[in-house]
């Protein structure tokens, strides 16, 4: 495959500092970017980060036809730098891309043009307890036309961003009973843009009310959980782990499905069926809700230490043996080449 490399004669490194990072505000020196056109992806390249100029009529701005994942790298006490199970990422945008009827991404594209950005940006991956790099690969209609239907020129872009952690502070959630982030038959297991944008109206609602996130419920009846703001969400009864099972409404996340390999294989008893909101309100009542937790790319596992529904509050306890501290430790010492990777996630780049 051809690769077009432009490197940058300025890094902007030295002027960033590494240690108070906001979530997604500091980009690295390069991007790639490949464009779709005449039925085809043209040759990639990686060129010095920089803003794009598109026209006020590219079918993105107004329809929304985009798709994108999330990921990480690791640097380990050798200055390698690791990814976590980035096939599963790759596989995934081409199945978002699928549903909002956009071209696959070639997998040998995705790889290359990964590992030679991520070697170009290699110093602004951070080490130590908490930094990553933050990969973002993209995809977006550019065709010039209003018309509403299917773009025929794309844009995949992948762009990183050092990061620490995703919450600043203590999260707290408000279980939906009126919004939804997706329906029987949608996009919402799809990494779509509109499926974000949609669910920051709500989101403020929540937050005007005290909560960091919303708790998504099924869109028919509400009485299911499902989702957590922008993670999967998992809720500990007791000494078992419950998680919704994946489906058209539920995004099938790579930290979702590691932590019940995880969890599984360190004998904790994993539940993957549907969740009922009036299940988790009971346990809640009687003590038998220990934990809960939100688990992503971004967030990786965070706490969530109460939630409210239909105006009724619950706060949860402080337990000793955390399972999300646990998970959390486990699966990062895992993503940074600190622990066996016995299952095989992790990618070395080089
Ligand atoms: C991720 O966890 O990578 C996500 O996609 C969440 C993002 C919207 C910040």
């Amino acid at each position: 495959m051809a690769l077009h490399i432009e490197k940058t004669t300025k890094s902007k490194i030295s002027s960033v500092d590494f240690n108070n990072l906001k979530f997604g505000q500091i980009f690295t020196d390069h991007m790639f970017e490949c464009d779709y056109e005449n039925g085809q992806w043209q040759t990639p390249k990686i060129r010095p980060y920089q803003p794009i100029a598109f026209d006020p009529s590219a079918k993105v701005f107004h329809y929304g036809q985009a798709v994108f994942e999330g990921m990480k790298a690791y640097k380990d006490d050798n200055n390698d730098v690791w990814l976590f199970r980035p096939d599963q990422n790759q596989e995934r945008i081409n199945k978002s891309a699928e549903r909002l009827d956009m071209p696959a991404f070639p997998k040998e594209y995705f790889f290359e043009g990964l590992t030679e950005l991520l070697k170009l940006d290699k110093d602004w991956v951070q080490k130590g307890e908490g930094n990553s790099l933050y990969i973002r690969p993209f995809v977006i209609a550019t065709e010039n036309c209003v018309s509403a239907s299917s773009s025929t020129n794309y844009k995949f872009m992948i762009i990183c961003s050092p990061v620490q952690a995703y919450y600043a502070g203590e999260v707290r959630v408000e279980i939906a009973d009126k919004y939804s982030r997706s329906a029987n038959g949608g996009v919402g297991y799809a990494k779509a843009a509109g499926n974000y944008a949609a669910s920051f109206y709500p989101a403020k609602l929540a937050a005007q009310q005290g909560y960091q996130q919303v708790l998504w419920t099924d869109a028919s009846t509400h009485e299911y959980l499902e989702e957590a703001g922008t993670m999967n969400v998992f809720f500990r009864v007791n000494d078992t782990l419950l998680t919704a099972p994946t489906s058209e409404r539920i995004l099938d996340g790579v930290t979702r499905k590691s932590i019940i390999q995880f969890a599984e294989d360190k004998g904790i008893k994993v539940e993957v069926r549907p969740v009922k909101v009036s299940e988790i309100v009971e346990a809640a009542k009687k003590g038998e809700l220990l934990e809960m937790f939100g688990a992503g790319t971004a967030a990786v596992i965070s706490p969530i230490l109460g939630f409210a529904h239909k105006g009724e509050k619950f706060e949860l306890p402080k337990v000793e043996n955390s399972y999300a501290s646990f998970i959390k430790k486990s699966i990062t010492d895992i993503q940074r080449n600190l622990a066996e990777d016995k299952f095989g996630w992790r990618y070395k780049i080089q």
